[in-house]
């Protein structure tokens, strides 16, 4: 029997695989690789970042996307952004921009160099229920400025950018796999605590420091996944540890995916490669 009420354990822990997309991006993968596919309702986990501006410069020129939502969430640097619905603007540190592809949607993302040459963040991919994955596409930017922070206790500062923690809301709402999105950072020894029940999936992502995740000892970079139980408890080891977590809701849906589409039959990907062909791609703009 499954004790429903015991901390969460981890059941896998993955390190990144080296990745290079767009034009030339080099960036480290955890999520849509071989050794893990998909984490039903996320299917794909991005960490970008580096000094040196060859590694990102190309950036991502327009390309569509169909079927999912993605959120990208910048640590350091810019991106400049464009897209069909007629957005346009910079993303910067501790920004985010969530953006729901639906039908279609083209956008391109283009890396902008900072002072010190620095660009770093994340890009998730969440998949959308069959009912929405042709809905109107939907674009969200959210700036660092209004992402509430919780100190709950001395050691302890958590930004909550999605979900609810310590009694605040993050401020990325409508989400159809009701994701908690949480970016954390502990000093030295300290332990954190959340609940976060069995029924939604939930990883870590630790981008610093090291630490003991439900049992597993990880050192930066590493996603975790956590299995059965109805709490996650992380405590930092000697250098302190800083970590996304984040959980949704699983659609248990068939998927067929194929670049930058992800729809639920092989016919709908060829459909939106038609559309693409014969320029019906783009339904809401
Ligand atoms: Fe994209």
């Amino acid at each position: 029997m499954i004790n429903k009420d015991a901390i969460r354990k981890v059941t896998n822990s993955i390190e990144p695989t080296q990745v290079m997309e767009g034009a030339g991006v080099r960036l480290r993968r955890s999520i849509a690789t071989r050794q893990l596919d998909y984490l039903d309702p996320f299917l794909l986990f991005d960490h970008f970042g580096s000094h040196d501006p060859e590694d990102y410069m190309a950036g991502f020129p327009m390309h569509p996307h169909r079927g999912i939502e993605t959120v990208t969430y910048m640590q350091a640097g810019s991106v400049r952004h464009t897209d069909s619905l007629g957005n346009s603007g910079v993303i910067s540190t501790g920004d985010i921009q969530w953006m729901t592809a639906g039908g279609g949607i083209m956008h391109e993302e283009m890396p902008q160099q900072g002072a010190d040459g620095h660009m770093e963040g994340f890009q998730l991919w969440v998949n959308l229920p069959a009912k929405l994955k042709m809905s109107p596409p939907r674009y969200q930017e959210i700036l660092a400025g209004t992402i509430p922070e919780a100190a709950p206790q001395p050691g302890i500062r958590v930004k909550v950018i999605a979900g609810e923690y310590a009694g605040l809301h993050g401020p990325v709402t409508e989400i159809a796999a009701d994701p908690t999105y949480l970016d954390v950072a502990l000093e030295p020894g300290v332990t954190f605590t959340t609940v976060i029940t069995s029924d939604h999936t939930a990883f870590a992502y630790l981008y610093f420091g090291d630490g003991d995740f439900g049992g597993v000892f990880a050192s930066s970079p590493r996603l975790l996944i956590f299995g059965e139980g109805n709490s996650i408890q992380i405590k930092a080891d000697k250098i302190g540890a800083k970590f996304l977590l984040i959980s949704g809701k699983p659609l248990g849906e068939p998927i067929a995916r194929y670049g930058p589409f992800v729809m639920n039959t092989q016919q709908e990907i060829m459909e939106a490669l038609k559309d693409l062909r014969e320029g019906t791609f783009i339904k809401h703009s």
